[in-house]
């Protein structure tokens, strides 16, 4: 076996910029901020920092409209900032990541301000541009993402421009060589600044249908209950055959420079999402694997999703898994504070590189956000609904102090009431805080081989627990999940197991001798290294 890449045993760290640190007081968080809390990253003991989008941005969608792909948006900082926090970074034995916003830009981007000024710029076609349809409305259904039609009508030049969210943001027309040619000297622009790889934004959405065909309705839809978007399936608007054209070319780009990784966005069923590890391993190193995302939290349920996303992954594929981004509620406001902890074992035993959110670590749940602070224009265009992503963006909670030692001032969203507590410093004194329980989940993990690169193994349980073996050539490891509230009683030897308790989620047990049995409490977690 080749020696496994950082990105393969290491775990991800995604800080959302705007919410981490501030440090020039203007209530929201920066790249000197990121930089001052380097220390924390890595005594946590994550491998990497990917990095939400930081380039120049109205920030219509915080970001991730991008007016200039190749400078840094002044409220985050300088490139010389930048270079500095890259350096940083590299000092204290990490990687950093960007975010790659490839499907669309800003509308003040300056290649669209050339596109829209007329029929016959040499830019037009960077975008995507249709006449009106036959009834003088847009061409076709599509709907955006964020509400409404996906068709932005341009009076000035007489035609429609799609934009896949925002018409704020523009889609790209990926179609087109020349895009694909400015858009990889972005990419290398980064690299050479010694980026080591990039989080593609919607990756599986770069290719619209060539003949603009409508989307069919999804059967089931629950209009007022859901996104509006919803109400179709999106056959000819995203995961487009010839986008895996796209992704290969991206992988070479990557793969100019040593070491990099390539990490897509995409939401796909298990079986389509696959297709973007390339057909020769050519494509995405990690195409996100979101299932726990979306599944109820019940040991059948996950017990399937890994079997199923093991059954799938192509020979050669690496696996990963995500527990929580900027765009979901936080796995504690979904699951509970106990089976969030339950959750961190999870993710961080799995076959396959973890991606932990800024936060999660501490146990941070969801903050209220009162109608007048709301931020997020998803939740502005689509109210009613309860899509905002702001709840979960709110900013990293340090100190019990006042704005949670994130700013000296008030931040751009409100600081959680539950900061008083759930922090930093707080947890870092707690023997049993979720930080320090991430933090040996995370030590143990880099200590061993079996957690990092072992096979796994599915062990049949029944009821709400959830069992699997973790081996590699030395060690082999249980990690056995009561994701439920009735105690459990483990019984080792009818496994034909014996073993020692190396962790629980509740912190509290010493006994380091060999067990036959383990008696599991309510919402408890274990990892048993068996002898
Ligand atoms: C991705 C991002 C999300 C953003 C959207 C449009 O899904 O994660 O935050 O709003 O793309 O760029």
């Amino acid at each position: 076996m080749t020696a496994p890449k950082w990105w393969q045993s290491g775990v991800i760290y995604q800080i959302y910029p705007r919410s981490f640190q501030d440090s020039n007081a203007d209530g929201i968080g920066d790249l000197p901020g990121v930089a001052s809390r380097l220390e924390y990253c890595a005594r946590l003991g994550v491998e990497a920092l990917w990095l939400s989008p930081i380039y120049p941005s109205p920030m219509a969608d915080f970001g991730y409209d991008v007016a200039d792909y190749t400078d840094v948006d002044p409220i985050f900082g300088t490139l010389a900032q930048f270079d500095a926090l890259v350096t940083q970074v590299k000092r204290h034995g990490m990687k950093l990541i960007l975010d790659f916003v490839p499907n669309h830009t800003s509308d003040r981007h300056p290649w669209f301000l050339e596109s829209r000024r007329s029929r016959t710029s040499p830019k037009r076609d960077w975008y995507l541009w249709r006449d009106p349809g036959p009834d003088g409305g847009p061409p076709n259904n599509w709907l955006s993402q964020f509400g409404g039609s996906a068709w932005q009508w341009d009076a000035a030049t007489g035609q429609y421009y799609y934009h896949a969210f925002l018409s704020a943001q523009p889609d790209l027309n990926w179609r087109n060589p020349e895009v694909r040619d400015a858009m990889y000297e972005v990419l290398r622009f980064w690299l050479r600044r010694g980026v080591d790889g990039f989080r593609v934004d919607v990756l599986w959405q770069l290719i619209k249908d060539d003949r603009w065909r409508d989307n069919p309705p999804r059967p089931g839809y629950r209009a007022g209950h859901e996104p509006p978007h919803h109400s179709q399936i999106p056959l000819y608007t995203a995961d487009r055959p010839e986008v895996q054209q796209v992704v290969a070319e991206m992988r070479r780009v990557v793969d100019e420079f040593e070491e990099r990784v390539l990490i897509g966005e995409i939401y796909l069923p298990v079986e389509r999402l696959v297709a973007y590890y390339g057909a020769q391993l050519d494509g995405a190193h990690l195409p996100f694997n979101f299932r726990l995302l979306q599944s109820p939290w019940n040991a059948r349920a996950i017990a399937t999703l890994i079997d199923r996303y093991e059954r799938a992954l192509p020979a050669g594929g690496w696996p990963n898994w995500v527990l929580g981004n900027h765009d979901i509620a936080r796995i504690a406001s979904r699951v509970g504070p106990l089976q969030a902890r339950v959750a961190a074992v999870l993710l961080l035993t799995l076959r396959g590189t973890p991606t932990m959110y800024y936060g999660d670590e501490l146990g941070m749940t969801d903050t209220t956000i009162p109608p007048e602070r709301v931020q997020d224009p998803f939740e502005k265009n689509v109210p009613g609904l309860a899509v905002g992503r702001d709840p979960s963006r709110t900013p990293m909670q340090w100190t019990s102090g006042e704005y949670a030692g994130f700013s000296t001032r008030a931040p751009w969203l409100p600081i959680s009431s539950a900061s008083a507590v759930v922090n930093v410093e707080v947890e870092e004194r707690e023997t049993s805080s979720p930080l320090t329980l991430y933090r040996e989940l995370l030590r143990l993990r880099r200590s061993s081989e079996a957690l990092t690169l072992g096979s796994y193994e599915p062990v049949a349980m029944t009821g709400d627990l959830l069992a699997y073996l973790r081996r590699s050539p030395r060690s082999c490891l249980l990690i056995a999940l009561n994701l439920g509230p009735a105690p459990f009683e483990l019984d080792l030897a009818s496994l034909r197991m014996k073993g020692r308790l190396l962790l629980s989620t509740h912190m509290d047990r010493e006994d380091r001798s060999v067990l036959a049995d383990v008696a599991l409490r309510a919402d408890e977690g274990v990892i048993v290294e068996l002898t």
